[in-house]
C-alpha cells in the first residue's frame, strides 16, 4: 500500500496526537489507522523566520512533518489571505472579505515554501492529499518541483457561486491551480457544481467529485454515553432544575450565525411565552481567529446581546442563556449534547457541519433530543428528519424550537432514527477510503 501523505495547514498539537480532535483531525483518523502515513503542515508557532526544512517527529505509524511561520507570513498568509479574504469569500460574504495584493503574495509565497519543504521528504509513489483553502496553490506548486505523485485535494468549506468568486482578484490564478490535481473532492453536489462552473468560467477543468464528510457515529455515542452521569453532566442536569436544556456548539466564527441564533433564542422567549422559564440555552463557543478584526467585532456584538437577553428575560432565579467563549472538553459535550433536548446548528452557510453530526450520534435512542438545523449547512443534504430553518431569520428559528420542544417522543424517535442511518451512511472512514479509492485508481 502507498504511503498517505496529508497536507493540512493545522497539524494535530503533540498532545492532541494520540486522541484527534476537530473536525478536519477527526475525519482523517481512520484513514490513517494502521496505514504508514506523513502528516505535513504548520506547526502551530510563528517565530522568526518561516523554516525552510520540516522539523520531525513520529506517534505510532505517523510521522509529523511541520514548519514555523515567521509573524509576517502568520500574518499575511493565514490572517490575512486565508482567513480574512478566502474564508468570507467561500462562505459567499463578500462584504467581510479583506483584500491586500500584499496578502496575495505572501499566501503564494508560502504555499512554495511549503512545496520545497514537503518535496524533499516525498517518495515517488506517495499519495498525497491536501487539505483546505488554505492550501490551494499547493499541487501546483508541487508539480513545478517535477513531483510526479498522486495529488489528491479537498475542500473542507463551502465554494461560491461563480460570480461571487469571480470578486476575488486574480482569481483566474487560483482556480487554474485547482487543474494541478488528480482530483479534487467537494463535500455536496452544489459545491462541486460550482466550482466546476467557476473554473469553465476560466477555461480550465479538473476531476471534481463528491465526499460527504462525516464523524464515527460508534465512538462518538460511546463517549456520550460514558459521559453521561459523569461528574460535568450531573452537574449540567441538577443546575437545569428540570428545565429542557438547548445546545449550540460552535467556534465563534461568523458563519455560524450566532447573532441570528441568539435572537431566534430571544423570539422563542417573546413569541412562545409558554417556554419561558422552562428551558435554558447554552451556547459554548470558543474564540476562534481572535485576531481577526471581523472575529474580535462578532465577539463584541454577541457579549451585547447576551447581556441584553439575559437582561430582559431573566429572573432572580434562572437566566435562559448560558455563554461560554472558553473550550470544553471533546468528551464533555458529547455528554452534553446527550442530555440536550434540541440540538440547535443555524450557520449562515457551513461545508458540512460536524457539530449536527455529533448531536444525533449522541442521543439516546429511546428518548432522543430534536435537532434545529440550518438548511445551508452541507449536513441538511443528508438530515431529513431535523427541522430545517432559514438561519437568517430569527422567526423561524423561533418556531423550530417551539416545534422541537413540543414534539412527541414517537415523533422524535421516528426523525433520529432516520438522521442516525444518515450518519452511518457517510462516516467519516467511508469519506476518506472513497476519497483515496478514486484517487489511487
Ligand atoms: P468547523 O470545521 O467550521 O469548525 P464543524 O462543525 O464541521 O465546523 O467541525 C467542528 C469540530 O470541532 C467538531 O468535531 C466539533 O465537535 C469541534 N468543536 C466545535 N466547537 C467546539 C467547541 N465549542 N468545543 C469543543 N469542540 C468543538
Ligand atoms: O473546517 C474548516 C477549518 O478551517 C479547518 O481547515 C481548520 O483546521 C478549522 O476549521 C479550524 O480553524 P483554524 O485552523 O483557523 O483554527
Amino acid at each position: 500500500m502507498a504511503r498517505l501523505v496529508i497536507v493540512s495547514n493545522r497539524v494535530p498539537a503533540p498532545r492532541e496526537r494520540k486522541q484527534l480532535a476537530g473536525g478536519l483531525a477527526v475525519g482523517l483518523q481512520d484513514a490513517i489507522k494502521g496505514r504508514d502515513t506523513l502528516w505535513f503542515g504548520w506547526s502551530g508557532a510563528t517565530g522568526t523566520e518561516t523554516s525552510k526544512e520540516a522539523t520531525i517527529d513520529r506517534s505510532g505509524k505517523v510521522e509529523f512533518a511541520t514548519i514555523d511561520l515567521s509573524a509576517a507570513d502568520y500574518h499575511g498568509f493565514y490572517r490575512g489571505f486565508s482567513n480574512a479574504m478566502l474564508w468570507p469569500l467561500l462562505h459567499s460574504r463578500v462584504g467581510l472579505a479583506e483584500f491586500r495584493r500584499t496578502d496575495l503574495e505572501t499566501y503564494q509565497q508560502v504555499n512554495r515554501t511549503f512545496a520545497v519543504a514537503l518535496q524533499k521528504l516525498l517518495r515517488p509513489d506517495d499519495l498525497v492529499w491536501v487539505h483546505d483553502y488554505h492550501l490551494i496553490p499547493l499541487g501546483a506548486e508541487l508539480r513545478r518541483l517535477k513531483v510526479t505523485s498522486k495529488l489528491g485535494f479537498f475542500l473542507h468549506v463551502p465554494f461560491p457561486p461563480p460570480a461571487v468568486f469571480d470578486t476575488l482578484p486574480k482569481g483566474a490564478e487560483l482556480a487554474k491551480s485547482f487543474s494541478a490535481y488528480d482530483l479534487v473532492g467537494m463535500q455536496t453536489k452544489e459545491d462541486a457544481g460550482f466550482l466546476e462552473a467557476t473554473l469553465a468560467a476560466y477555461g480550465v477543468t479538473a476531476q471534481i467529485g463528491t465526499y460527504p464528510i462525516g464523524i464515527n457515529p460508534e465512538s462518538f455515542a460511546t463517549a456520550a454515553r460514558r459521559a453521561d452521569g459523569g461528574p460535568d453532566a450531573r452537574r449540567l442536569v441538577q443546575s437545569l432544575g428540570g428545565r429542557a436544556l438547548i445546545l449550540g456548539v460552535d467556534r465563534l466564527d461568523y458563519s455560524k450565525g450566532l447573532p441570528q441564533r441568539f435572537e431566534g433564542f430571544a423570539k422563542l422567549l417573546k413569541n412562545f411565552p409558554q417556554h419561558r422559564k422552562s428551558v435554558t440555552f447554552l451556547q459554548v463557543a470558543p474564540v476562534s481567529r481572535g485576531d481577526v478584526a471581523q472575529y474580535r467585532a462578532l465577539r463584541r456584538e454577541l457579549d451585547g446581546l447576551a447581556g441584553r437577553i439575559n437582561g430582559e428575560h431573566a429572573d432572580f432565579d434562572w437566566a435562559p442563556l448560558r455563554y461560554l467563549t472558553r473550550s470544553v472538553a471533546r468528551n464533555t459535550l458529547a455528554g452534553f449534547h446527550r442530555i440536550a433536548r434540541v440540538g440547535l446548528v443555524t450557520p449562515l452557510r457551513d461545508g458540512m457541519n460536524l457539530v449536527a453530526k455529533e448531536y444525533v450520534a449522541a442521543q439516546n435512542p429511546e428518548d432522543p433530543g430534536a435537532l434545529v438545523l440550518s438548511r445551508f449547512a452541507g449536513a441538511a443534504a443528508e438530515m431529513e428528519g431535523a427541522i430545517l430553518v432559514n438561519p437568517y431569520d430569527p422567526d423561524e428559528i423561533a418556531e423550530g424550537l417551539h416545534l422541537a420542544l413540543a414534539m412527541d417522543g414517537e415523533e422524535r424517535r421516528a426523525r433520529w432514527a432516520q438522521m442516525y442511518e444518515a450518519i452511518g451512511r457517510n462516516t467519516a472512514a467511508k469519506w476518506a477510503k472513497g476519497f483515496l479509492k478514486d484517487l489511487e485508481e
